[in-house]
Order: C-alpha cells, then structure tokens, then sequence
C-alpha cells in the first residue's frame, strides 16, 4: 500500500456515536474518494454496526456478507406478510419497468424468468462475442490514438459495454446515446441519496425505455433474430413463456446493469494498473494470468459497495443485536473484500495472493448473470489497450464521483 494511503487511513476519523453506531455522511469527499478508511475500523467491531446516515446496519466482514448473500432468510424484497411502503406517484413508470426484474424476483418467479435468461450467457455463447468485442476495443482506440491522450473513460470504457449488451439483446446500436442517458438517470434511484428531482427525470427515463422496448419486442416477434430480445419474445418454449413487461425488466436490467458496473471497473482497473508498483500491465494475453488480475482488481477496488437485503424473519447475531423481521440491512461488498480476517495485506493488490476471492459479483441466487461476460470485456479492453500503448500512464491522480453506492471515477486521463 502507498505511504499516501496508509496516511489516509490513519488520519480518517469517524464519528462513533457509542460502540456500534457511526455517522459518515456519503457525500463527503474523503469518505467517496476513500471508503476503506471507514471499513478499516468496521472490521474491528464484532458484529453489525448501525450507520445513522442511512438508517441501516450494515454486515462489513466476509464471512457474514458472503453468508447474508446466500441466506434466505435474507432477501432482496420484505416478507410477504409486511407490506411495503407504497409506490410515490412520481415513480410509478419506474417502478413498472423494475416490477419483473430478476432483482425484484424470489423463486418460483426469479427461477423461470433466471433460467430463460441465462440461456443467453452461458459460456460458449459468451466466449463467441470476442471477435467482435476485440474490433469494437480496436475501433474506439484508433479513433484517440494520434491524440497522445484522453480520458479513458469516455473514450473506452463507456462505448463498449452498452453497444456490447445492445448486440447481444438485439436493440439497434444507433440508440446507444439514449440508453446510456436511460441508464444513468435510472441507476441514480439506487443510490438512497437521490433528490426529487433526479426521482422525477429517472421517471420519464424509465417511461421512454419502456416504450421504445414495447416496440422493438413486436417488432422482433415478427422478424426473429439471433439476438437475446427475440429468444426472449418467442414462445417455442411454452413452459417459459415470458410476458411484454417481463421481457422490458430483463432487458432494462441487462442494460443498466450490463455496462454500469463494467465501466467503472474497468476505470478502477487501470487505475490501480497504473499507480501501483509492480502491478502486471501486459499479462492478459495469457487466461490465468488474466483471470487472476481481473479478480484481484474486482477483490482491491469494486464498482459496487452497497446492496440491501429484507430480514425474512427476526435475525439474532452473536454480538446480540438483532435485526426485526422485515428490517432492512446493508452488505458493504467493498468492506467485506478489504476483511483482514479472511484476506492476508488485504490492503494490498496482489495478483498471485494464494487467499483470492471477492464479493463484488454477489453469491446465491441473484449472483451476477453478467459475470463471465464482464470478464471478457475486461480481458480484451486491457488487453487491446496495454499492448497498443505500452507506455500509458496518468497524467493526474483520478477522484472518485460523489456516488457511494457507484464507487467508480470521475474521468481516467492518461497519456503515452
Ligand atoms: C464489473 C461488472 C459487474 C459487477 C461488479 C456486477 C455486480 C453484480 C452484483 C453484486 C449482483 C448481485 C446483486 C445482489 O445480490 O443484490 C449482480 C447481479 C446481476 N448482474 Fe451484475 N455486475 C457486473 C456486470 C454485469 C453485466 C455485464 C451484466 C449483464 C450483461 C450484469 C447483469 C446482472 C444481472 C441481470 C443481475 C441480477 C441477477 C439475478 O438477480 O438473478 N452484471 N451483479
């Protein structure tokens, strides 16, 4: 770890208001710019602890956010028998478009639409895409290459996973503006700091998608293609047979959450490819080699920190607090990666650590659907990118956004 972190660390201070409970407003720059100073002092309580911002206790260590994930009496949505708060009217598009989606679901619903979706990511249909992704990385590079620099953000790591998940569900390329300007509005909502406002335009947003989706699905139904939205529209299996609305929710959640994520680990990637020493640049030629600094940099810095899950049923925990059922509680996903107790110098990006695991893709049933295909995205962008400029590097040290929940950067400008 850098002297400069090692000085973050020690000098952050976080307001304990007794034993378990703490405040530390999302939107202060230190904390977004560097949340595992906060998750330092998380994992040296015993049990949960009650972050008074959010309102929430929030599980920091591996072990318990990897076991929460895969408990069921830990689920996304409230138990049946507790009602959830109503639906603001300025919200209701969005909160039809989210009705069905896999991460709105519970078995039995969650298991027919996950096992008709997942017939479009399993591996050999994944590793298929390469080709194409290899000349879409190229095409992007050879449109900033003469300029010596650029952000590598707006220029890479945005382009490619929305126009890769368009290809992949059949949704024309040319829309690839308005559904990055749907999908930013939309993620907002997830943050639970999001203003009025930014509730009202993640609306519209969401409205505008569905409508243009409606069309594309009548429109597949009668041209089919071999694309996700047609295999999705068909009717061949009758055991499956998904509904319009269900079909908008998976396609609005591959896209959102289809390139989202993969942007901004892409961007934490490279970031920490270039500043720390040592680490490998021109390694992912090789699949091991690559699988490993891929996991590691999922492990070291993760594009998403915050997920909730519902208690099913009262929940006691050894340190004797226990969560009410129907109470809600945080997983710090970024926290559990950085737990002393599970990971050797956690703080430390070691590719070749014999201890490698994360938690940034999730576990159980929800586990990221998009996780083979991320990895190949991240795999040829890096690739493509080192073997292209061997000599890139950081004109500036990047800062986070002020997006806790999204821990990604605002710009990565590089020259070579
Ligand atoms: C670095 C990139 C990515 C990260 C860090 C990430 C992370 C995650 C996490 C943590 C979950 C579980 C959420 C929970 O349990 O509450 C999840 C679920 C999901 N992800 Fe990803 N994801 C990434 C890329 C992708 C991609 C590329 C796609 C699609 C093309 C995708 C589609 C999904 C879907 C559909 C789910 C819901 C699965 C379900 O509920 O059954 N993700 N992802």
């Amino acid at each position: 770890m850098s002297d400069q972190l090692e000085e973050d660390f020690v000098n952050h201070t976080t307001d304990w208001i007794n034993d378990d409970t703490f405040c530390q407003p999302p939107h202060d720059p230190e904390f977004y710019n560097n949340p595992y100073a906060l998750y330092r002092q998380l994992h040296e309580k015993p049990g949960p602890v009650f972050w008074q911002d959010y309102q929430l206790w929030c599980l920091a260590g591996f072990d318990a956010v990897s076991s929460a994930l895969k408990d069921r009496r830990f689920a996304r949505l409230p138990p049946l028998d507790v009602s959830a708060s109503p639906t603001p009217s300025h919200l209701t598009d969005f909160a039809q478009v989210e009705q069905h989606s896999l991460l709105q679901l519970e078995p039995p619903d969650h298991t027919r639409l996950r096992k008709r979706v997942n017939r479009a990511f399993v591996a050999r249909q994944i590793d298929s895409m390469a080709p194409d992704i290899e000349k879409l990385v190229n095409q992007c590079i050879d449109e900033f290459v003469d300029a010596g620099e650029t952000d590598l953000l707006t220029s890479l790591a945005t382009p490619v996973p929305v126009t890769v998940i368009a290809q992949l569900l059949g949704v024309p390329v040319e829309l690839k503006d308005d559904l990055l300007r749907w999908s930013h509005d939309m993620v907002k909502v997830y943050t639970l700091t999001q203003t009025h406002e930014q509730e009202v335009t993640a609306n519209q947003s969401a409205n505008e998608f569905r409508a243009c989706l409606v069309d594309l699905i009548t429109h597949k139904r009668q041209h089919p293609g071999d694309d996700l939205l047609s295999l999705l529209a068909s009717s061949e299996d009758v055991d499956t047979v998904l509904t319009d609305a269900e079909i908008v929710s998976v396609a609005v959640l591959l896209l959102n959450a289809g390139h989202e994520a993969t942007v901004h680990q892409f961007g934490n990637l490279v970031n920490t490819l270039l500043t720390e020493q040592c680490a490998p640049r021109g390694g992912f030629g090789d699949l091991a080699t690559a699988k490993k600094v891929i996991n590691e940099g999922l492990r070291y810095d993760a594009p998403l920190h915050l997920f909730t899950r519902y208690a099913q049923v009262d929940i006691e925990f050894s340190s004797g607090v226990t969560l009410a059922k129907g109470e809600q509680i945080a997983l710090l996903l970024g926290a559990a990666n950085r737990d002393p107790k599970r990971f050797a110098e956690p703080n430390r990006f070691w590719p070749d650590r014999p201890d490698g695991d994360h938690v940034s893709l999730g576990a159980g049933i929800h586990f990221c659907i998009g996780a083979a295909l991320t990895a190949l995205e991240l795999r040829i962008m890096c690739d493509t990118l080192f073997k292209r400029l061997p000599s890139l590097e950081l004109i500036e040290t990047p800062r986070y956004r002020n997006l806790f929940h999204f821990h990604g950067l605002e710009t990565l400008n590089v020259s070579w």
